[in-house]
């Protein structure tokens, strides 16, 4: 298996590209079974999570190829309805071909998720907005079986005890366009990889109102075309670059990223001290000498992202004073904790809130990553640390960075991959 080692305490200084992001991709990808026509998708990255996801519409029965980070997906012959417990194990994002199935073959077989590192994950407000639209839903041998001859147009809230759900809105808007009649979803999603899927489905031809805002409306129609649609770029992947920037003192311009989308983060680390500046074609960050403490709460869009969560957690560890980060989406996402703790953080956990003690000194250690967020988390501490950190099950990293070994070193950090 392949590790990282990063040797730390280098000023971050240059400009990196912000890639395509990752959550808007997988989804949009799933909606290319909608039609019989050719969909052609730019600014994909190039990540392990993508490739799994081709790999499925391929079992589909898609033809897909990938280049150059546009992905070209077009109807092949049709194999059958199943994303197997093989797959969506792998991947839970898997569970994106549920809508998009059952709305043009009729019938989907999918695997239940099951549990997960960073909670729980049930896909239950899923099933309850297919339900809504008419769909014969049956739970059989860890497979949600789901049919419908023509499913219709239904109102629906879609919100649960965290809030609204981002790929339950997905697989229900995406079902939803082929359905009879109109649809009203209350609470819906409107984080802006929904925004890019749900502009990649009225260019296939959907019928689509209030896609940024909690309540989209859909006309369904009888059949949608192809489309070319480009991906956004990654929120998350400019986050966590922009976080970096700040914790090792650095200066760099992210290009591509979008202000619009990075809002609660920014204003945290204008809290904290950090100056952003809008450049025109992205962002540029520059550190200040201390980092100030914040309180940081996770919240659905347009709060603070809980995929920024780890990261800004290592930060809060430079800063000097104490900092409280509140986990409101996933509040077992905290495996990065005890990691960081071995690299020198004083953090302790109470409920579903870090609180976090600084400034420390970080070290370099040998540390496991356990998620995607939480190995970027670990890079950040390795980046700072004194010595050389060497984080282990890197897989985690590659679903979600495009190449990020690449990217910190032009800017500046010694980190390499071992084999
Ligand atoms: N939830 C339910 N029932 C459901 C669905 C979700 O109770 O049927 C709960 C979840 O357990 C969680 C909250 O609702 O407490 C929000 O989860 P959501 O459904 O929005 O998560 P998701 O759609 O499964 C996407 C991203 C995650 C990201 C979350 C939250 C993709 C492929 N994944 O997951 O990304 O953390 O939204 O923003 O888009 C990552 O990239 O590292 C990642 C985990």
């Amino acid at each position: 298996m392949d590790k990282i080692l990063i040797k730390g305490q280098n000023r971050l200084k240059g400009k990196i590209k912000n890639s395509g992001s990752k959550n808007a991709t997988l989804p949009i990808m799933a909606a290319c079974l909608l039609t019989k026509e050719r969909c052609v998708i730019n600014n994909v990255p190039n990540l392990s999570d993508v490739r799994t996801m081709m790999r499925l519409l391929q079992r589909l029965g898609l033809k897909v190829v990938f280049n150059h980070n546009t992905l070209i997906i077009e109807p092949g012959n049709y194999k059958g309805d199943t994303a197997t417990y093989k797959s969506v194990s792998v991947m839970r994002a898997s569970v994106c071909v549920l809508g998009p199935l059952l709305a043009r073959q009729k019938h989907a077989k999918v695997s239940l998720p099951g549990g997960c590192v960073i909670g729980p994950r049930p896909i239950n407000l899923h099933l309850k907005g297919l339900k809504a639209l008419g769909a014969d839903i049956d739970i059989s041998r860890g497979y949600v079986v789901a049919k419908s001859k023509q499913l219709k147009g239904s109102d629906m809230y879609l919100g649960g005890a965290f809030g609204s759900s981002v790929l339950a809105t997905a697989n229900v808007m995406t079902a939803a366009t082929l359905a009879k009649g109109k649809t009203r979803i209350e609470n819906a999603a409107c984080e802006p990889e929904i925004v890019n899927l749900a502009e990649m489905l009225i260019k296939m031809g959907a019928k689509i109102k209030g896609h940024r805002t909690h309540i989209i409306e859909i006309e369904g129609v009888k059949k949608l075309g192809g489309a070319t649609h480009t991906i956004i770029p990654d929120r998350i992947e400019a986050g966590t670059y922009m976080i970096a920037t700040a914790m090792t003192g650095g200066d760099v311009t992210i290009e591509d990223a979008r202000i619009e989308h990075l809002g609660a983060v920014i204003d945290k680390l204008k809290a904290a001290g950090i100056s952003i500046i809008k450049k025109h074609n992205g962002i540029k960050v520059k550190a200040t000498k201390s980092i100030r403490p914040i309180d940081v709460v996770t919240l659905p869009f347009p709060g603070f992202p809980t995929d920024l969560q780890a990261q800004i957690t290592a930060m809060m560890c430079l800063a000097k004073g104490i900092s409280i980060v509140t986990e409101k989406i996933y509040p077992e996402r905290f495996m990065h904790i005890s990691e960081l703790n071995r690299m020198g953080a004083d953090i302790i956990l109470e409920s579903e809130s870090a609180i976090i003690k600084g400034p420390r000194n970080l070290t370099g250690a040998p540390v496991m990553a356990s998620d995607l967020r939480a190995s970027a988390a670990l890079v950040l501490a390795g980046l700072v640390a004194k010595g050389t950190t060497e984080i282990s099950r890197i897989y985690h990293l590659d679903r979600g960075y495009e190449q990020i070994e690449r990217k910190l070193s032009s800017l500046g950090a010694h980190i390499r991959r071992e084999k």
